[in-house]
């Protein structure tokens, strides 16, 4: 596939997959995807785990599961993501950022069909969910998420190890730069080879949670969790996106002053 094709082709897949292994030829091509990853000083600061037997795969999706009930409490979260939540396809398309409430939470059974008027209100409201997440609203969510988790074929834990800094007092930041292009490698890798990735953030947003996740998987204390993707060949094709139009972040010359 052609780097054009996989860069637009590339989805967030947020459905679930074959049942069946990454064979290992396509593993390898991930891996040799993500080795050849730009970095400061070639310091190549990452290193990954692949987790594909169950004991590592419930131990996230148990966390994955409790961290997306606490969510559901929180009201400043839930806040800061209705900014985000776009309510149909329409809205979307024209705004041209955020993502599908529909694609991102299943609603309870009486709001699926509930007019987007409603919807709109109480996503300008989300926050007093927060009284009902302490109810248990989050469960259900929070399950699918975690089945999903626990279902992938191929969890890829990316860490960073903080002693393979550059030089400079940029360090820190150059390396996450690194994180974010070996990460984006594997998503074009996998999508060349029909394999869909989703990023699960839930389980890693809390220090503790993270602290957890180290334990987990003896990842020492001088490294960073970066981030988990969930991977796996995909049943049917992966859904629409949406991005903003390239006037709405391309300047010539210099920003216009605000
Ligand atoms: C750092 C990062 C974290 C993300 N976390 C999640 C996540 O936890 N769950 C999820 O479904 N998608 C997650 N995404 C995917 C974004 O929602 C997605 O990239 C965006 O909506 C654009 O959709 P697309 O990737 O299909 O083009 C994450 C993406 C990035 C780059």
């Amino acid at each position: 596939m052609n780097v054009f094709d996989a860069m637009i082709q590339r989805r967030s897949h947020r459905g679930t997959f074959q049942k069946r292994a990454i064979d290992a030829d396509d593993l390898e091509k991930l891996i040799e995807a993500a080795r050849w990853a730009p970095s400061p000083f070639n310091v190549q600061p990452w290193e990954l785990v692949l987790i594909q037997e169950s004991e590592g795969k419930t131990a996230l999706a148990d966390l994955t599961e409790r961290a997306v009930v606490a969510q559901f409490t929180d009201p400043k979260f839930l806040d800061d993501n209705s900014r985000w939540m776009r309510v149909n396809e329409k809205e979307w398309q024209e705004r041209g950022d955020g993502v599908l409430l529909s694609e991102h939470v299943t609603l309870p059974k009486p709001l699926q069909h509930a007019p987007e008027k409603l919807l709109e209100e109480l996503l300008k409201n989300a926050k007093s969910f927060a009284l009902l997440g302490h109810l248990g609203a989050g469960k259900i969510p929070a399950g699918e998420i975690a089945t999903q988790v626990r279902e992938a074929p191929l969890l890829m834990l990316v860490t960073m190890n903080c002693k393979r800094f550059p030089p400079g007092q940029g360090a820190t930041r150059w390396m996450w730069l690194s994180m974010g292009m070996l990460i984006q490698n594997v998503l074009l890798a996998a999508t060349a080879l029909k394999i869909g990735v989703q990023f699960v953030s839930a389980p890693l947003e809390s220090a503790a949670d993270r602290e957890r996740i180290r334990q987990l998987f003896n990842v020492p204390t001088s490294y960073e969790i970066i981030t988990l993707l969930r991977m796996g060949y995909m049943e049917e094709e992966g859904s629409g996106s949406v991005r903003l139009q390239t006037s709405g972040f391309v300047h010539t010359e210099k920003m216009k002053a605000k």
